[in-house]
């Protein structure tokens, strides 16, 4: 018997140590010590040993089934660490390699340059004050000043709704709305950002387009003031090495009127492309407010005078970042939008 427990011991051990799986290992276990397994079968034939012989042959029986579960342990030890290590293998990851880039998003250029021009405006003092955008013809038109017959006034030029009423083909209407609500006892000193429509479509205009429309009244509110204003904001825009002319214009809304050019952005006013050989650009409509426009408005001519003027977000932007076409602004072509 003794002879049969120690090569039962050998076989299963060499048995468990050759076993690579766990199911191996388990089959194995079940044939050498299962309930019905090889110790078992020996054991049963313990009854036909000596009384002296039993304890001892027991006792080799247990170190054997000990010595068994030993190698057992170690051996399903080792293959389980062995599954987890080719697990480990495979889910390296290699940390030199470069990431993976992935979008963030960024603000519309139009929305960061608008907020440009209000900040510079904001530092000055102004308000900001905002009317609708389908917006009565009176305050459009009639409360400033546009004569009957003009071309914005026709459906050609402009989308009506309804009769006497049309989406706002400029800003302007908020200086009447913005001067109905103050009282005309006190300083006006207003921006007033928005979107306008117009029937124009092409690279330099679009039917929906940006305006930012400021309004000052105060007593004994000069030219001076309004040049002087227009021209800090172009510096703080454009850079301080940034000039500005005046030309003489026309709005029925503003008398004297003018318009405001920059020197060139692209060229610094040696004349180029972009500025026409001129080296100057156009970049906004201006003028003391019209008599008739501060009545309108509620407010005394003969007490207060005032200035306003008028600019396109779109176009500053265009400058701003040297675009030729307007449309490039509302297309949302993120390889356009990356770039900002
Ligand atoms: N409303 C004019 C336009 O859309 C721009 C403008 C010109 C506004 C002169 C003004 C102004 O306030 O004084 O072209």
């Amino acid at each position: 018997m003794e002879e049969k427990l120690k090569n039962l011991l050998l076989d299963a051990s060499q048995a468990l140590s050759s076993a690579t799986d766990l199911d191996q290992l388990n089959d194995i276990r079940v044939r050498y010590l299962g309930k019905k397994g090889i110790l078992t079968g020996v054991l049963r034939g313990m009854g036909a040993l000596s009384a002296e012989e039993r304890p001892r042959i027991g006792q080799l029986a247990n170190e054997v089934r000990e010595k068994l579960e030993d190698v057992l342990n170690s051996r399903t030890y080792k293959i389980k660490n062995r599954v987890k290590e080719a697990r480990l293998e495979q889910e390296k990851i290699d940390v030199t390699l470069p990431g993976t880039a992935f979008m963030t998003g960024s603000r519309h250029p139009l929305a960061v340059i608008q907020e440009e021009m209000e900040d510079i405006f904001l530092w000055m003092g102004y308000a900001i004050e905002v009317g609708p955008e389908i917006e009565l013809d009176y305050y459009n038109f009639e409360a400033l000043n546009f004569p009957a017959e003009h071309p914005a006034r026709d459906m050609q030029d402009s989308f009506f709704t309804a009769p006497g009423v049309l989406l706002r083909t400029h800003t302007s209407p908020v200086q009447v709305r913005t001067m109905e609500r103050t009282n005309p006892a006190l300083p006006v000193r207003i921006i007033a950002p928005g979107r306008v429509y117009r029937r124009d479509d092409d690279a330099t205009h679009s039917p929906m387009f940006n305006q930012v429309e400021g309004l000052v009244i105060d007593k004994r509110v000069t030219f001076g003031d309004l040049k002087g204003t227009l021209r800090v904001f172009a510096e703080k825009m454009f850079g301080p090495e940034t000039r500005t002319r005046f030309r003489p214009s026309f709005f029925p809304f503003t008398e004297p009127s003018a318009e405001m050019d920059i020197s060139c952005t692209t060229c610094g006013g040696k004349g180029c492309r972009v500025c026409s050989h001129t080296g100057w650009l156009e970049i906004l409509g201006c003028g003391m407010i019209h008599p008739r426009v501060l009545e309108a408005g509620g407010y005394n001519p003969e007490e207060v005078t005032g200035f306003a003027f008028g600019m396109g977000v779109e176009r500053i932007a265009m400058l701003k970042y040297s675009l030729d076409d307007m449309r490039l602004l509302f297309d949302n072509d993120l390889r356009f939008l990356a770039q900002f």
